[in-house]
Parts: structure tokens; C-alpha cells; sequence
């Protein structure tokens, strides 16, 4: 990202004016990555760069987008008295940006969720309507066929008798006690694909969701891991912002 001078940063941040931003820094009320700055033309990289005003972080984003790699064991969800949620999975600076999940991955699943403040982002690719492509990784517990990928064009009917959008699954391994499969729907029923599969006789095994639209989970992560949306990603998210 550009660098910005660091009085532009804090007017830009909602601290005050830029001639009151620059009596603030003068008086050692701005910190830098741990240390006082009082030099007002300052570059700072808002991605690397730590600046705190009366050691509260300056947020310079309206609106954050972090990309995690969901690890099993914790809810998507924001506050939960029993369970750990995907929230408590992030660093304190996160936790005054009312952050919430894009969309719901089940407690057993595993990879690609973003987390944002943006209800824009959200809306614009979680409204049933858009059928934005979602695609998985699933071991199952038994033989894949080319009958079920005939099966997933068609449409699934899960249980509750909802015939689900035509789907493709294509098929890495499969033996008749377990198979590899990457599956990618364009919807987000409650456990849609485990009903898929349920419905087929099946069950999934394990899950891991590897892209949500243009945005592939980054390998690099592990699982409980994250990070900020970088410029790539973002191309995409703004896609959907500026709809
Ligand atoms: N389908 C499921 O069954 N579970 C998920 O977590 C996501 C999609």
C-alpha cells in the first residue's frame, strides 16, 4: 500500500485536524511501533506500522477484512459463553472492530472464512440471491461415482425436501470405504453439504472449505492462523463493496 504521512494518517483516522494532529504528535501523544514520534511528515505503512494515540491503536480502515484458516473445534460465530468462537481466535486490536464472520463454516470444518465489519461485504455475498461460488474439499466415508456427480448437476434434494442448485463434484480418489472430493455450490443451507451427501447415503468425514468466489485459502496458514486481506484479495472484496 501507498505510504502516508503520519499527520494525514491520524486526520484520516477521525483523531482531529491535521493542525491538531500535529500539536498531538509535538506533545508525544502519537507512538509509532512502541515509541514516540513527533515528526509529523513520518511515512507510515498502514500494514506494518503500529500507531497507537494515547496508547489507544489508530485504526485507519472504516473496514477490516481478515482472512483466516478456520481450525476445527471453534464456532462461527462472535461471543459464545461455552464455545470457543472464531472472534477468540484473534489478537486484541481485532476486538474493538466489532468484527463477525462472512458466512458460517460448522464447528468441524476447517479453511477458508473471512471476517469483517463490513455489512455491505457481507450482504452482497451472503444474500441468497448472488450464489456466489463456495468450494470444498471432503473426504467421505464410502465410494463416489459418476452417478453422484450426475446427482450434484441435477440437484440434491436434502432433507426438509429443499432441492438444492445444480452443484459439481468431481472426484480425486474413491474406494469403497473412503473418497477424495472437491465439491463447490453456489448457496449456504445449514450443513448443505453434509445433507448432500447424507442424501446420497453418505457421510462426510472431513471438510475444508478452499475458496469462497475469487478468494483461494492461502496455503500458507495454518490452521488458526490469519491475516489482513491482501491487495489481490481485496480487488475482489471491492467487487462486491462497490455493487
Ligand atoms: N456445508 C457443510 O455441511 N458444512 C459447512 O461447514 C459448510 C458447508
Amino acid at each position: 500500500m501507498a505510504l502516508v504521512r503520519l499527520d494525514k494518517f491520524l486526520a484520516n483516522a477521525g483523531i482531529g485536524t491535521r493542525s491538531q494532529v500535529r500539536d498531538y504528535i509535538k506533545y508525544r501523544r502519537v507512538w509509532v511501533d512502541g515509541k514516540p514520534c513527533i515528526k509529523a511528515d513520518t511515512k507510515i505503512d498502514k500494514d506494518k506500522n503500529e500507531v497507537t494515540f494515547d496508547k489507544r491503536i489508530v485504526s485507519y480502515d472504516e473496514f477490516v477484512y481478515v482472512i483466516l484458516n478456520k481450525p476445527k473445534g471453534v464456532i462461527s460465530a462472535t461471543e459464545d459463553e461455552n464455545e470457543t468462537t472464531v472472534l477468540d481466535l484473534l489478537e486484541d486490536k481485532y476486538k474493538k472492530m466489532k468484527l463477525f464472520p462472512v458466512g458460517r463454516l460448522d464447528k468441524d470444518t476447517v479453511g477458508l472464512l473471512i471476517l469483517s465489519n463490513d455489512g455491505r461485504f457481507a450482504h452482497n455475498t451472503l444474500s441468497p440471491k448472488k450464489h456466489i461460488e463456495k468450494s470444498y474439499y471432503a473426504h467421505i466415508n464410502g465410494e463416489i461415482t459418476k452417478e453422484h456427480i450426475e446427482k450434484f448437476k441435477e440437484g440434491i434434494v436434502i432433507s426438509g425436501g429443499y432441492k438444492c442448485l445444480p452443484a459439481k463434484l468431481s472426484i480425486e480418489y474413491s474406494a469403497e470405504n473412503f473418497s477424495k472430493v472437491n465439491i463447490t455450490i453456489k448457496e449456504g443451507k445449514y450443513h448443505q453439504i453434509k445433507r448432500m451427501f447424507e442424501a446420497l447415503g453418505r457421510k462426510v468425514v472431513y471438510l475444508k472449505r478452499i475458496s469462497f468466489d475469487d478468494i483461494v485459502l492461502d496455503e500458507s496458514l495454518q490452521e488458526g492462523e490469519y491475516r489482513l486481506a491482501n491487495d489481490e484479495e481485496m480487488k475482489i472484496i471491492e467487487k462486491f463493496i462497490e455493487k
